[in-house]
Formats: structure tokens, sequence, C-alpha cells
């Protein structure tokens, strides 16, 4: 088995049934062998650094119904919420004091006519926070909307795939929804120049060690700048909400160890990919964050909405805003960081040297 990590190193790739081995392997030497291996290619790339980006969840309202997801338009038992400009800029001031130097927007799907209020708040931060990066995560729009975002200063977009698999995307979607689409919306992101990030969840409804192979196999073709995993976490007022409370025959797995599995696997096939160690991994485990760092990953991304509002955009239930996963935890971020050797970065990290 360590041969087949020797390959992954270096020849970037594996065979769909070679990845299987790996997630299927119960050997944990092995899987040590492969986050080791990661966690090197890590270092080599970025040193003992990490990306630090501010999240500023802008508003959880949402068009879209996706089953699994704690802000679908059917669930009716949350209050919605939209933060304005003024609030918006106030994060980014904050962030900026505390030494962000990337925001990531993220939201609901909105109404195509916020168009314009989207294009307002990024020229606002791109002319208020110039030596800034601005990340936006809304969701499908369209082709158009992309372009105008990009040409208001967003250089960086979040839209993970979330299943490969056409018959997969669809037991956990709306029928208005569709894997076509969402590729159409990724291919369109990256004409438009952004640098884009994909992923998925691990360990969502129906999901089973094929689909990810087929996940792993888009990610490698799509090679998108930056990679999103993160396990599923229920949120009760969504169809999923008791899903993974009895055996998951589907895949009968630890999601936290194939979280981290994948995280490996995706640093030694593009080793210079900004890889997050997502707030999921954080809410499922203490030690999630850290996990994820020794596996490979090289990002975190604190959150700096206003903490009025952090309850209100539950994608899943419990979901960690606190401590070292809030940006007024900076201070516990740096210290836990440094018990594993690491330090958070706060440059814009772009991994193209070009990008201004
Ligand atoms: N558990 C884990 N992740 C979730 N997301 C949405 N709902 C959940 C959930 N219940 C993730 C999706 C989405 C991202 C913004 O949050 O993958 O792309």
């Amino acid at each position: 088995m360590e041969n087949l990590i020797v390959k992954l190193s270096e020849d970037k790739r594996l065979e769909p049934e070679e990845y299987r081995r790996l997630l299927v392997c119960d050997d944990k030497n092995t899987i040590d062998y492969l986050h080791n291996t990661a966690r090197e290619t890590a270092c080599r790339v970025f040193g003992k650094r990490i990306y630090v980006r501010g999240l500023i969840e802008f508003t959880n309202i949402c068009r879209n119904d996706c089953l699994y997801c704690g802000i679908r338009k059917s669930n009716r038992k949350i209050e919605r919420y939209s933060l304005s400009r003024e609030e918006i800029l106030a994060c980014c001031r904050l962030g900026y004091g505390l030494g962000f130097r990337t925001f990531v927007l993220q939201g609901g799907e909105l109404p195509d006519m916020s168009d314009i209020l989207i294009e307002n708040i990024c020229s606002d931060i791109h002319s208020e926070f110039p030596d800034c990066a601005i990340t936006l995560s809304l969701g499908e729009r369209r082709d158009e909307s992309y372009r105008r975002f990009f040409k208001a200063g967003a250089t960086r977009y979040l839209l993970r795939h979330e299943t490969a698999s056409p018959e997969h995307y669809a037991r956990l979607h709306p029928e208005t929804m569709s894997l076509e689409h969402r590729m159409h919306c990724l291919d369109v992101l990256k004409e438009t120049g952004y640098q884009t990030g994909t992923g998925i969840m691990v360990g969502s409804p129906y999901q089973t060690y094929d689909n990810i192979v087929e996940d792993i196999m888009f990610i490698g073709r799509f090679r998108p700048e930056m990679i999103g995993i993160g396990p599923f976490i229920p949120h009760k007022d969504t169809p999923f909400g008791r899903y993974g409370s009895g055996p998951m025959d589907n895949l009968p797995a630890d999601i936290l160890d194939i979280t981290l599995r994948l995280i490996s696997i995706f640093r030694l096939m593009l080793p210079d990919a900004l890889i997050p160690a997502t707030t999921a991994l954080a809410t499922i485990s203490p030690e999630g964050r850290m996990l994820g760092i020794l596996a490979g990953a090289n990002v975190v991304m604190p959150n700096l909405s206003p903490p009025s509002v952090r309850k209100r955009y539950s994608l899943y239930d419990n979901k960690a805003a606190t401590g070292a996963e809030a940006a007024e935890g900076m201070n516990e971020l740096s210290a836990s960081l440094a018990t594993i050797g690491y330090r958070p970065v706060v440059d814009k990290g772009d991994w193209r040297a070009s990008d201004s």
C-alpha cells in the first residue's frame, strides 16, 4: 500500500481502483504514512504557514432547497437575515484590524436582482481594502452575474460540486437543480478568471465509496485552486435531520477519518491547492482543525460575522462559531497552531504569484 502513496506523490494521480483502496484501507500505518507524506508536501510548498481567511456569512436568505442544508428555503424555523453594506464593511474593518487580508463573503442563493447589491459590496471592499482579496461563496448564479462580480473586484469563488454523480446529486437536491448546471457554473467561474474552489461533504446521505472516487477523479480533471472537504452533519429541520443516527450502510466508515484521507489525497494530487481545515471538521471533533492541518490542509476560515447573526447561519446542527473558529479567537487559534509547530499568516496567500 505504501507504494501507492509514493506513486500518488510522484505521479500526482492514481487509477480509480487505487483511490478506492486508499479509502477502504484499514491499516493504520498506511494511513499515517498517507497523512505524513501529504503534510510533508504541504510543508515543502507552504512551510509551516496556515492561511487565515475571514468568513462573513452575510445572509441566510436562500431561494434554493438543498435537502441537507439548514438554510434551505423550506426551513420556516429560522429567522432570516441579511447584513447591510455598512455591516459587512464593519466586519471587514474588524477583520483588517485583526490582520486578515482575505474576506470570504458567503450567503444563501439570493434572487438575481441582488446582483447590483453584491457588486456594490465588492467594489466598496475593493476600494477600501485594495490590498485584500475578496472571495465569494454565493452558490449558482447567472454567467453574467459571475462576470459582474469579477469586474467589481472579487477574484475567488467557492462552489462545491457536492458530488460528481448525477444520480447522487439528484438525491441531495430538489428537481429544479442539476449537476450539469453546477458544472456549467464551475466552468464559467474558471473561464471568467476566478481562482475557483470546489469540493464535497463526506458522509452525505446515499454517498458511496464509488461516488467519492468519482469526486476525486473530477477534482483531478478540474484542478481547482481551492478544495473544501467537510463531513456532512445533519440539521434537525431538514429532510436529512435524522440521517446518520443509525448505521450508515452506504458508507460504513468514520467520516472524520475519510475526510482526513481526502485532504491528504488532494494535497498529493494538487500540491499547491488551498485546502481548508473546515468549520464542519472542527465541529465534529475538538481536534478536527488540527488533524486537518496535520493531514495536509493549509487554510483556516475563522468566523467574522457579527456574533448576533452567527446562530442563524445554521447550515447544520451545533456549528462551531466560537473560540478558535471565531475571529475574536485569533489568539487561541495562534496558540493551538503553535502546539503543532504552525503559525497563522494573514497575507492574501495567492498560489499564483502573478495575482494582484
Ligand atoms: N453538513 C455539512 N456541510 C453542509 N453544507 C451545507 N449543509 C451542510 C451540512 N448539513 C456545506 C455544503 C455547501 C457549504 C456552503 O456548506 O457543502 O456547499
